[in-house]
């Protein structure tokens, strides 16, 4: 069974994307690249989440991952 998403902060992680480069989003919470997957997932049965840049921009992604919207921040810290 998979573990629980733990938080990495209570706030969106502000990151530049390039349009069509991939990333993966730390779904697990406990990457040391946040907001990005560092493979620190392993053996908790989680996995990122993985997509494609559509353009070149400023994204806000979840940092406490309880987004509802992943991988972007829905406000859902400021439930916690
Ligand atoms: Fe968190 Fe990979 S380190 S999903």
């Amino acid at each position: 069974m998979a573990e629980d998403p733990i938080p990495a902060q209570l706030g969106p992680y502000e990151i530049e994307v390039e349009e069509g480069k991939r990333y993966a989003w730390c779904r697990c919470g406990r990457s040391k690249k946040q907001p990005l997957c560092d493979g620190s997932h392993k053996d908790t049965g989680l996995e990122p989440l993985l997509f494609t840049a559509e353009k070149t921009e400023t994204l806000y992604l979840c940092g406490c991952k309880d987004t509802g919207d992943e991988p972007f921040c829905d406000g859902s810290h400021l439930m916690m």
